[in-house]
């Protein structure tokens, strides 16, 4: 009797979990929904103040992308690793060592002696901490957050991450078997935005995809459609590509998913669309963000996750020097629009993102 009474109490506050949702009341007056969250408000502040420096810069970004490395780590048919697990730390000395995983390295040096000084798990700090640094970019959404991970038990093997020289098919598929569709997959890709590469092309390190890295906006789609001049690098490095500015880097697999006809069309539609953009990256990420975990045991955050800033322009614009001519149009059913309009002045270089 007394566990049929407990399923049924489950089963009521499940339909009507917003109405009898406990309050907790956290020690600086925050008022949660679990008290669980309280402790994260400390582990909120310290990444923004002691770890990104209050910037959508380096670290930032870096917690942004391993995220994706971590949670990738998971196919839904099994045998590839528990997903968003945090087990790229705690099995460092195996995955980091994956080519894809390269740089990687860096960031795991931060979040790791923080993870343990604030007692939390590794996928904890990585997935609620990629929730945080999004909140510093300007444009960003708010990603539903939770935190509860327990410990990694398994590491990832190698090649579930994807490489900028991998055929967009294998691209595709790679993602498909963890769950995502083509349109996930480009959702994800705004990421990109708030991205620059070391790895790839050394010789031009910290060099950014699009001219604005330190904003979550659709510009990383739209440059991405321009066309390119060669790229000055020493050419040793594959997955590299041709760069419409001087300074931007291009990875190939985004020039070839921008300009692929399974993916071109939501490509073009979110250079179009910084509000969908923002919406359909917040659904990927937070569905990455869960792969291989139990939801129902996890609690939900997302609360204390702060708003970011707007992005500086609420559209795409054509840099200094480019308009509509410059677009290589790549979706078969929608020619791109004559509404962006061109930034004043001359091409200038785009800035390399700063280290931290
Ligand atoms: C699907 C195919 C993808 C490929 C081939 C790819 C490849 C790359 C490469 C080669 C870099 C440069 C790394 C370096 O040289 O330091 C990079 C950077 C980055 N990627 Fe991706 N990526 C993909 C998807 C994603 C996804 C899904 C996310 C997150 C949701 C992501 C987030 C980032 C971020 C934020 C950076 C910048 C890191 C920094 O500036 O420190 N990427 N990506």
């Amino acid at each position: 009797m007394l566990s049929v009474a407990l399923v049924s109490l489950a089963a009521a506050s499940t339909a009507y979990g917003a109405a009898l949702a406990p309050r907790a009341t956290c020690s600086d007056g925050t008022v949660v929904s679990n008290a669980q969250c309280c402790n994260f408000i400390a582990v909120r502040d310290d990444l923004i103040n002691d770890i990104f420096e209050g910037q959508c810069g380096e670290f930032a970004h870096s917690t942004v992308r391993i995220a994706f490395h971590d949670a990738i780590g998971f196919s839904t048919s099994g045998g590839k690793g528990n997903g968003a697990d945090g087990s790229i730390i705690a099995f460092g000395t195996t995955e980091l060592g994956f080519a894809a995983n390269a740089g990687i390295d860096e960031i795991v040096e931060e979040l790791q002696p923080f993870a343990d000084a604030h007692g939390i798990s590794y996928g904890d700090v990585i997935h609620f901490g990629s929730s945080v640094a999004l909140s510093l970019c300007p444009g960003a959404p708010v990603v539903q957050t939770f935190i509860g991970r327990g410990n990694a038990t398994v590491a990832a093997p190698d090649g579930t991450v994807p490489d900028p020289f991998n055929p967009v098919t294998q691209i595709l598929s790679r993602m498909a078997e963890a769950g995502f569709s083509s349109d996930e997959v480009v959702a994800l890709l705004a990421s990109h935005s708030i991205a620059a590469q070391d790895q790839v092309e050394p010789a031009i390190a910290r060099s950014p995809f699009d001219s604005t890295p330190a904003a979550f906006d659709s510009q990383v789609f739209l440059e991405t459609l321009l066309k390119g001049t060669a790229f000055p690098g020493d050419g040793a490095h594959q997955g590299e590509s041709e760069s419409p500015l001087p300074g931007e880097f291009r990875l190939e697999s985004d020039d070839a998913i921008a300009r692929d006809s399974r993916t071109a069309c939501t490509w073009q539609a979110l250079a179009l669309d910084q509000a969908l953009m923002a919406n359909k990256f917040a659904a990927a990420m937070a569905k990455m963000s869960l792969l291989g975990q139990s939801k129902p045991s996890l609690v939900d955050c997302t609360e204390i996750i702060p708003k970011a800033a707007a992005a500086p322009l609420s559209k795409a614009f054509f840099p200094a020097g480019k308009t509509l001519a410059d677009i290589e149009q790549s979706c078969a059913t929608q020619t791109f629009p004559s509404t962006l309009s061109t930034q004043a002045g001359t091409t200038t270089s785009v800035a390399p993102v700063p280290e931290q």
